[in-house]
């Protein structure tokens, strides 16, 4: 970061695997920041019409698809907190797009936390794999989170500290 300013001229887009806190630490986050939040999860379903289900019934490609296509349209916004879904980085072009406008925050949450908070949801990798299928494909996604982040941050303890480390890291403590 050049200026501690730029960051709200800009985005802060935050990265991590299903289930690290990204959504509640967003919500808190541009709060504090007096940011606007996009979910691109829901920003798909609602340029979509269809749930995150229903577009992986049509192939995990098609989702991706649509992914980029939701990315490429954020990737003209700024002043936003933007969560992303856990599989952004499976697209190399998708990270481009993230670092256009924006700063890019990795939640580094262990994956037994993220399982004990996905297991009984609707996603629907948590469905098509096992427990161990998904624990390679964490280890597999921590390598891509790694090379694509401006900032890695511990996903550990809760929502608050997470958005200290990320306040902190951005020299915004104090926000
Ligand atoms: C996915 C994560 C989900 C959602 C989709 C695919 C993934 O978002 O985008 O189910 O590939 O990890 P969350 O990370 O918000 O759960």
């Amino acid at each position: 970061m050049k200026k501690k300013e730029d960051v709200f001229e800009r985005n802060i887009v935050l990265l991590g695997f299903m289930g690290c806190g990204k959504s509640t630490t967003g919500i808190i986050l541009s709060k504090r920041l007096g940011m606007k939040y996009v979910d691109v999860d829901k920003y798909i379903e609602e340029m979509t019409g269809r749930t995150i289900p229903e577009l992986f019934e049509q192939g995990e490609e098609h989702f991706r698809e649509e992914e980029h296509r939701a990315m490429s349209e954020l990737a003209g916004q700024t002043g936003c907190v933007i969560t992303t879904g856990g599989g952004v980085i499976m697209r190399d072009d998708n990270i481009p797009q993230m670092k256009e406008n924006g700063v890019v925050v990795y939640i580094n949450t262990p994956f037994s936390l993220c399982y004990q908070r996905i297991a009984d949801s609707d996603r629907p990798l948590v469905h098509s794999n096992t427990r161990e299928q998904l624990y390679d494909l964490y280890k597999l996604r921590r390598a891509k989170y790694r090379a694509a982040c401006d900032l890695e941050v511990p996903g550990i303890n809760g929502s608050r500290p997470v958005v200290r480390a990320i306040l902190a890291g951005l020299g915004l403590e104090g926000r």
